[in-house]
């Protein structure tokens, strides 16, 4: 048994040290915000599950030696808006759009890739991101306004979303992966990227009126009338990181003049039931060799850790 001292020192510890977020804790938050609901993702809960393939550039094998990037494979996706709201409006200009990608390769295992309508996340590392969310959750304005003051590197988000326009449709939407990747050639030569996609036919929104005219739900009906025509595609571009360039925090961004390696095209070709997609996690790091989630940023390994608690809570 601890003498009385010991027992104080230790709880003295506790106080002093926080402890760091945990993939438990930020669910539960995102399920204070948003509400739980019932076999339902605690963020990215309103989605459209599709498939297509992925066909590479030449170039692409002169980067990533992944087996994505040599031939062309089938794909399994998830279009979704940000949140834990099931019934969020589709026409809502402060939210992320989403893609989020199951590379079905030869040998019968995946590649994933997860990227938003922003090249930039609310948060730098885990614990900065429960912060922000634990002040949302008190739905307290005035906190919520101090969090915003003490961290300003958490508004870069919204700014840019609300200087652009709600994209018309999943399929015109441009897309960023965030975060930074290291990709390795069968040479072993290294590289830093961050992932973009962009719409063939580029960039298409809806100004302010339209959006709001356009009502919750019209991704899904604009979605299935498209495809009925023809396939949805998108060129996926590799942003060259040069030495220097943050590896650590998805709040930041490169300089703007960074050059980009075209690695293939995305297609999308028809919707798919949404229990392909409900089945299993899209996780950022289950990539294949020749692809590696930067090991210093500490919001990838907590994104499988919450995307893991989500799963287990939807199952
Ligand atoms: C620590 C930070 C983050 C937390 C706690 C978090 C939380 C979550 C959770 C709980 C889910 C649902 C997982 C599931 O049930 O399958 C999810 C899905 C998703 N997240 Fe995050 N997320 C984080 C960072 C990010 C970042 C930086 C991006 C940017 C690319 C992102 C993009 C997505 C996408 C696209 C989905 C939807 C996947 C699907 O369609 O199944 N998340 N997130």
């Amino acid at each position: 048994m601890l003498g009385a001292g010991v027992a104080a020192l230790a709880l003295l510890g506790n106080a002093a040290v926080a402890e760091p977020a945990t993939g438990e804790q930020l669910v539960d938050v995102l399920n204070k915000i948003f509400g739980a609901h019932e076999k339902t993702r605690a963020s990215h809960a309103k989605g459209i599950c599709v498939k297509g393939d992925f066909k590479p550039t030449t170039d692409a094998a002169t980067l990533s030696k992944a087996p994505q990037f040599s031939a062309p494979v089938p794909l399994i996706g998830r279009y979704s808006l940000g949140g834990g709201n099931p019934a969020a409006s589709d026409g809502q200009k402060d939210n992320v759009r989403a893609i989020a990608l199951h590379f079905n390769l030869p040998d019968g295992s995946v590649s994933d890739l997860l990227m938003i309508t922003a090249p930039v996340f609310p948060a730098k590392n885990p614990d900065q991101f429960l912060e922000l969310l634990t002040a949302v959750a008190s739905k307290d304005k005035e906190k919520v306004a101090a969090y915003f003051a003490a961290n300003p590197e958490s508004t870069g988000q919204k700014k840019y979303l609300m200087a652009r326009q709600v994209p018309a449709s999943y399929a015109t939407a441009d897309y960023f992966g965030v975060h930074t990747f290291y990709l390795t050639n069968s040479d072993g030569q290294r590289q830093a990227v961050k992932w973009k996609a962009v719409p063939v036919g580029g960039f298409v929104g809806l100004d302010d009126e339209a959006a709001e005219k356009s009502g919750t739900d019209f991704y899904r009906k604009e979605l299935e009338q498209r495809l009925a025509k023809g396939p949805a595609s998108y060129e996926l571009f590799a942003v060259i990181g040069q030495p220097g360039d943050q590896d650590d925090d998805p709040t930041a961004e490169w300089p703007a003049d960074r050059k980009s390696v075209k690695m293939g095209t995305i297609t999308i070709s028809g919707l798919e039931p949404a229990a392909t997609c409900d089945a299993g996690v899209f996780d950022p790091n289950v990539v294949a060799d020749g692809i590696e989630p930067s090991p210093n940023d500490k919001i990838l390994p907590m994104r499988t850790e919450s995307y893991a608690v989500s799963f287990g809570r939807r199952q």
